[in-house]
């Protein structure tokens, strides 16, 4: 297991290059198993959720190649039994029921892992399936699945008590893509990475449209075929240098190959906060305010904040005047984060799905724990700004989607390095 120590006070200068997404990645590769041909995808960052994926695809039968980003997978033969050792390590191995289910009309996926933040249920997933006609048994920690008469598009609507659903929708229109007529998803969710995944189905041949609406419509084909594919940039991986740059202090930073469109709510909160942004093109450079003021943040499905920078933000206002105040409405129970600011000098209350942050506070290092993936990020920010020496313990939490971060940060300016324990 590996620790990071962080020494702060040091400013973010230069320009940081953004990865492609690990959240596009992921379906993506799964979607490769709906065709016997090859496919090759690009720019999937060397993070450990998309090595899982990998590992997964391999151990499905599919013969895996990977060099600097550029994956090939030729699935000529799958097992619909996805292992369990891999599987329980990430929660978006789900995104395999859909694919599996299209191709070989059969599934045995092994209940999802993943990051700790709270219940995460996949009851529209199977909801969905059931739909298009595939029988669905839970048993012995296995979603078991089986097409007794073919999948038959149909119009479904997909929206849950917490809003959309993102890999609900991705393996809706994976199992659609092949299904006999047309299925429309209502309540569809809209981010940019359902986008890319339509798009490269469509590469393959598929007849997707409508992806980034609440509303999509699949015509089913009788077969796909590979492609190539570049996936988009990460638009959190970007947000969160865009709210590194703006915690550290003295920050003149540009963040390059990101979609400014992609993290409009995220940029138009720095604003509110004071921070100078300027968006030209492909890159974003964010000049640090020196006297920066809280605001509120309210994460909802895309185009709204996104939860997976609720986090990073909070890191934020800690260090911003006034009181911010924090609502997630996508995942309630996601505050892992607090007790970990607290103990860096955070003022913080937590209230149901609500956070209140007292902020101006100076932070000091300690010894925090990473609990998931986006709060170690939450916690390398403020590592980055408080006095002293930071130890982050159980880094392989941000390993799982952040790919190089340490050394990233260090390009720019930051003080850090990786010790064993
Ligand atoms: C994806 C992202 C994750 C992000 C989340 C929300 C990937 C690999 N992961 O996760 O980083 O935080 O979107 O933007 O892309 N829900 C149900 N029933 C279901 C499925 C979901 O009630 O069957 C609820 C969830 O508990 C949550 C909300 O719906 O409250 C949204 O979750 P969802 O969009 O499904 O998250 P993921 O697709 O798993």
């Amino acid at each position: 297991m590996e620790k990071l120590i962080v020494t702060g006070g040091a400013s973010l200068t230069g320009t940081i290059n953004v990865s492609g997404s690990k959240n596009s990645s992921l379906p993506i590769l799964a979607a490769t198993l709906l065709t016997e041909d090859q496919c090759v995808i690009r720019r999937v960052p060397d993070v450990s959720d998309t090595n899982y994926m990998l590992q997964i695809l391999s151990q499905l039968g599919a013969e895996v190649e990977r060099a600097s980003g550029n994956v090939v997978v030729t699935a000529k033969e799958v097992s619909h039994e996805t292992p369990y050792d891999i599987v329980r390590k990430m929660r978006a191995s789900v995104c395999m029921m859909g694919p599996l289910v299209a191709r070989l009309g059969r599934a045995n996926v092994s209940l999802p892992g993943g990051c700790v933040i709270g219940d995460r249920p996949i009851d529209l997933h199977l909801r969905a399936l059931k739909e298009l006609g595939a029988e669905v048994e839970v048993k012995g920690g296995y979603v078991i699945i089986r097409v007794p008469h073919g999948l038959q598009g149909k119009e479904i609507n997909l929206r849950g008590k917490f809003g959309s659903t993102v890999l609900g929708t991705d393996n809706l229109m994976m199992a659609a893509t092949l299904s006999k007529g047309t299925t429309i998803i209502e309540g569809a969710a809209a981010e940019p990475e359902v986008v890319d995944l339509a798009d490269f189905l469509n590469k393959m041949g598929a007849k997707v449209s409508g992806a980034g609406t609440r509303r999509v419509e699949v015509e089913g084909v009788g077969e796909l075929h590979g492609a190539e594919h570049t996936v988009i940039p990460d638009r959190i991986e970007a947000g969160t240098f865009l709210v590194a740059a703006a915690m550290a202090a003295g920050s003149n930073l540009r963040v390059h190959r990101l979609r400014a469109d992609h993290l409009t709510a995220v940029i138009d909160t720095l604003r509110a906060c004071g921070h100078e942004i300027e968006v030209s093109g492909e890159s974003t450079t964010v000049r640090r305010t020196e006297s920066p003021r809280g605001t509120r943040i309210r994460t909802g499905p895309f185009p709204e904040f996104p939860t997976d920078m609720q986090a990073q933000m909070t890191a934020l206002f800690v260090v911003s005047d006034g009181i911010s105040t924090v609502v997630d409405t996508v995942f309630p129970e996601r505050f892992m984060h607090v007790p970990e600011l607290q103990r860096m000098g955070a003022v913080i209350e937590r209230q149901g799905n609500t956070a209140i942050v007292e902020g101006g506070q100076p932070l000091t290092g300690a010894p925090v724990m990473a609990s998931d993936l986006r709060a170690s990020a939450a916690l390398v920010l403020a590592a980055l700004r408080a006095e002293g020496e930071t130890q982050i313990n159980r880094l392989y939490h941000i390993d799982r989607g952040y790919e190089h971060i340490d050394e990233k940060l260090i390009s720019a300016g930051a003080v850090m390095r990786r010790e064993r324990v």
